[in-house]
């Protein structure tokens, strides 16, 4: 799969899974376990987690699920790129640290690839950062970032961390239903060589049942689903993070990652879908 250089080192696949809603109720574990390692033994390398989901359920089961991954062979640790995310009222010098560990915990490993502030809250930003670069330096974590964070936030964070700030990448909500980070946002990050990590892709499933999106997909024989997700990676710089738990739905996804659109199609979903013409206030869900 295509992948992404960090402005921090590393790279990252422009396609992963999320885990949002995992976690949450006992009676759907089992099947959530066996979703995750479906998606690790088909070539999923990027999974996206958050101690939020599930408040620490959806960790838990991606712990489980790379533990058996990684112990039947299917997948080595350093093949994978796990992200996770702090609570914004966690997110202060002290408490980045301990949810950390909380995380890698659930995690069952010794280091997360990725950890994100999850939105601003009411800890200095310079506190979480550097909360952030000691996990760095002590092998917690390989890289940190933000999420929800708006163009002016992305000014705010270098500001108050100096030069050379180290944020790998900013993930938010961006698909072909909600493109307003088009605008300045995925501009501002690609000229820092910072990675947009693309929340909700699919809309939360609503983009597959899109009539206009299935009907163009249906003409290149592809879904609606699949579209949505090679419409957002076909921009430079973004990496997109939709969940499945349902198997079709997994392979779907990922087969998206190698989907090519040319520059008639894309036309057609500006039509369908248009960029933004002015600067809107960042969307979250
Ligand atoms: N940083 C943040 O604040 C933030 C916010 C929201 C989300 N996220 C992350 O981004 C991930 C993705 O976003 P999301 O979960 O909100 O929404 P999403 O990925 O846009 O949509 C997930 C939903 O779409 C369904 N689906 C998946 N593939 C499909 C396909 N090929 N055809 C039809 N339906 C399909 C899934 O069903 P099944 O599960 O039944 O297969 C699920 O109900 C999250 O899981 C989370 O990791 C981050």
């Amino acid at each position: 799969m295509r992948t992404l250089p960090l402005p921090t080192g590393g790279e990252m696949p422009v396609l992963g899974l999320g885990t949002w809603r995992m976690g949450e109720d006992a009676k759907r574990r089992a099947d959530e376990v066996k979703a995750v390692r479906e998606a690790i033994a088909l070539g999923y390398r990027l999974i996206d987690t958050a101690e939020m989901y599930g408040e620490g359920g959806a960790e838990t089961v991606l712990g489980q699920a790379i533990g058996e991954a990684l112990r039947a062979n299917d997948v080595r640790r350093e093949e994978l790129f796990i992200v996770s995310k702090v609570y914004p009222h966690n997110a202060s010098r002290r408490g980045t640290r301990d949810a950390c560990e909380r995380s890698l915990k659930r995690l069952g490993l010794d280091a997360i690839d990725l950890y994100l502030l999850h939105w601003r809250g009411s800890h200095p930003l310079r506190e979480t950062v550097a909360a952030m670069h000691s996990l760095v330096a002590d092998g917690r974590i390989a890289h940190w970032g933000v999420s929800n964070f708006d163009t002016d936030d992305m000014e705010e964070l270098v500001e108050a961390t100096g030069d050379g700030p180290g944020c790998a990448a900013n993930q938010v909500y961006l698909s072909l239903g909600e493109r307003g980070p088009e605008f300045s946002l995925l501009p501002w990050q690609r000229e820092r060589g910072m990675p947009l990590m693309a929340y909700s892709p699919i809309d939360q499933g609503a983009l597959a049942e899109d009539d206009g999106l299935a009907e163009l997909a249906a003409r290149l024989g592809v879904t609606a689903a699949q579209l949505a997700l090679a419409a957002v990676i076909a921009r430079p710089g973004v990496v997109v993070i939709p969940k499945a738990v349902r198997s079709a739905h997994l392979k779907e996804n990922l087969a998206a990652a190698d989907l090519r659109l040319d520059a008639a199609t894309l036309a057609e979903l500006d039509r369908l879908h248009p960029p933004p013409r002015r600067k809107t206030p960042l969307a979250m869900i």
